[in-house]
């Protein structure tokens, strides 16, 4: 499934240590419905996907991985997909919790919870403390997530500190709003990738990805394997990073 005849840039000097990708899986639908099949076929294949993705995320040099699985649009979509959307989430926190107990990986969530179903909840605070102790992958999953809506909440969070006297309003500064954030927990993505050849960020992490470079593909994430990023990630080893500064 790896392919480890492609030549890996991982120990490339302009790739950082602890990578961090995000993704923003798109093309489930249209995966499903050009064989003609349910939309939701095209997310359960989606679902495989991040478990082999996940899975090769220490080969791949990938520490962080964030997943954009639902943002705060996508209840517009029809009831069905929504709740069968639900219960994939729900079904893979159930059937994965095993292998990432054992593979080391610490799962995480993003976004606005409070609107899930009670079950869901339920699990994702179980599996979260389940895996609190593991290091070697931290995978985060944006789930009801939105850029605005996290930097709103946050806001609201910041006032209630001024106005309850724990923040001085002078002291807030980049740093003391990223605490506030969902992914206080988490370093800024280095990558940010879309698959199905949509070019827009569409409110995925506006705040995190200030000086993240994007790459956008045209693969369907249900056809989008771990060699798909393999190839990336030695693409984006070859660009030149400056943070706004000028290189020597
Ligand atoms: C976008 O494709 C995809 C989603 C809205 C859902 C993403 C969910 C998964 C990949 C399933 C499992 C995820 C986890 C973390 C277990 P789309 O439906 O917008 O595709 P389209 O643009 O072709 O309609």
């Amino acid at each position: 499934m790896f392919d480890k005849s492609v030549p890996h840039d991982r120990d490339h000097p302009a790739l950082p240590r602890d990578l961090h990708v995000a993704v923003i899986m798109d093309g489930n639908g249209r995966w499903a419905q050009n064989r003609g099949w349910p939309r939701l076929v095209g997310h359960r294949k989606g679902a495989e996907q991040v478990r082999k993705l996940v899975e090769m995320c220490p080969e791949l040099g990938i520490r962080y991985l964030t997943l954009y699985a639902f943002s705060t649009e996508n209840w517009k979509r029809s009831t069905e997909e929504v709740l069968g959307l639900m219960s994939l989430f729900a079904r893979y926190i159930r059937r994965e919790a095993g292998r990432m107990k054992r593979e080391g990986v610490r799962l995480r969530f993003i976004g606005d919870r409070t609107r899930l179903n009670d079950d869901l909840q339920m699990l994702i605070q179980w599996i979260e403390t389940e895996t609190a102790g593991n290091d070697r992958v931290h995978l985060t999953v944006a789930l009801n997530y939105g850029g605005r809506d996290e930097i709103t909440r946050a806001t609201r969070a910041i006032a209630r500190d001024v106005a309850a006297g724990k923040l001085d309003a002078d002291d807030i500064n980049d740093d003391v709003l990223s605490r506030y954030l969902d992914t206080r927990q988490l370093p800024d993505p280095d990558l940010v990738v879309r698959t199905s050849g949509e070019t827009r960020v569409s409110n995925f992490l506006p705040w995190q990805a200030a000086y993240s470079e994007y790459v956008f593909t045209a693969t369907l994430w249900p056809d989008f394997t771990p060699l798909s990023m393999q190839n990336i990630l030695n693409d984006f080893a070859k660009r030149e990073r400056r943070f706004g500064g000028v290189n020597a």
